[in-house]
């Protein structure tokens, strides 16, 4: 597995991560019904065998089923023995619902994230979260506020380093004045490239990993979806640009490519377009999500694939 420091930070971690998001009732905002029994069994196997194909990078939120996502993930380390072996990264800030006062859809207030730290850091059943990221920007509240209860954390070591999600360039560079940071998590795959005109240029200039999510298309990209063979009907994926209506010919026809791609270089589609994703310039690593044990294994084989420039020329821009 290939390594690489996150940005400014001192954090090494395996190109090829694992995100949460994906596991059963921890989907992004849904609160998990009182009777649900979550899989605490099948979610430590995947984060041994995770480990075990050398995958240090874990990305879960707050949101992910509402803190679920975090407990399952801190119980599966504490159970393996393995918090040291693990880089954490998590993130704060969205409100659901019944949470929500005047429309404000994030909140990183001081106080907010204070309150919440010391939740997350009870769940994740650790004294420290390595990477703390501002999940969502929070127009209401001055970057500086935010930038300065995280200096604060990190101070008191209950952060290692700070990075930011789903932020504009003004606001990352705002935030730069007051506050190191060390990724930008941001939606980048061969059908969401839209962070190569603006995004990436700045974050390379300014020394700031990316930190690349949805790279297999939520699915789209892994080879496995054909027209006759798609997610189930009630799939929230459907309501999204990788699976939309409009563009599924176009995707479908992208995952023919790659398939054929993959035959030809004996590996699996996955591991082509993991290995295609941290091989574009600015992107330091990228983080799947997995559900299964056999995903976890394809997706770390991704991190040990180095692609020729013949085969990245051939998914470059149309
Ligand atoms: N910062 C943010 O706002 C933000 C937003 C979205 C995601 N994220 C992070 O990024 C992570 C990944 O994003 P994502 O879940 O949206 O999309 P993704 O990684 O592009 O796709 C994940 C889905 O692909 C399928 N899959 C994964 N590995 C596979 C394999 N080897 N073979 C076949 N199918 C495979 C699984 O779904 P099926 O098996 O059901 O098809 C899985 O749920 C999340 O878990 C989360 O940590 C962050």
């Amino acid at each position: 597995m290939q390594t690489r420091t996150l940005g400014c930070s001192d954090l090494k971690v395996s190109v090829i991560g694992l995100g949460t998001m994906s596991w059963k009732d921890c989907r992004y905002g849904v609160t998990v019904a009182p009777d649900a029994m979550p899989d605490r069994a099948g979610t430590q196997e995947v984060v041994r065998v995770a480990l075990e194909s050398g995958i240090n990078l874990f990305d879960t939120a707050e949101g992910y089923g509402r803190g679920m996502a975090e407990e399952l993930l801190g119980s599966a380390l504490q159970e393996l023995k393995a918090r040291d072996q693990a880089v954490i990264v998590t993130k704060v800030g969205p409100l659901f619902s019944e949470e929500q006062i005047d429309e404000r859809t994030c909140n990183l207030t001081a106080a907010h994230i204070r309150v919440r730290c010391e939740q997350q850091l009870r769940r994740l059943k650790t004294d420290r979260i390595d990477l703390y990221l501002a999940h969502w920007p929070d127009p209401r509240t001055p970057i500086e506020e935010t930038a300065s209860v995280m200096n604060e954390l990190k101070r008191e070591g209950k952060i290692r380093w700070f990075g930011v999600s789903n932020f504009s360039n003004d606001l990352l560079g705002a935030a730069l004045k007051h506050v190191p940071v060390a990724v930008s998590q941001l939606p980048y795959s061969m059908i969401d490239r839209q962070i190569e005109a603006d995004r990436r240029p700045f974050c390379l200039a300014h020394k700031v990993g990316i930190m690349a999510y949805s790279p297999l298309g939520k699915g789209m990209l892994t080879g496995k979806y054909t027209a006759d063979h798609l997610p189930p009907a009630d799939d929230y994926r459907h309501q999204r640009p990788h699976f939309a209506k409009e563009n599924l010919a176009k995707h479908l026809a992208l995952a023919q490519r790659i398939r054929e791609t993959a035959q030809e270089l004996g590996v699996t589609p996955t591991q082509l377009v993991l290995a295609w994703t941290v091989a574009q310039p600015g992107i330091t690593v990228t983080i799947p999500g997995a559900r299964t044990l056999e995903q976890v294994r394809d997706n770390a084989g991704g991190g040990k694939l180095t692609l020729t420039p013949e085969i990245l020329a051939r998914f470059a821009p149309a």
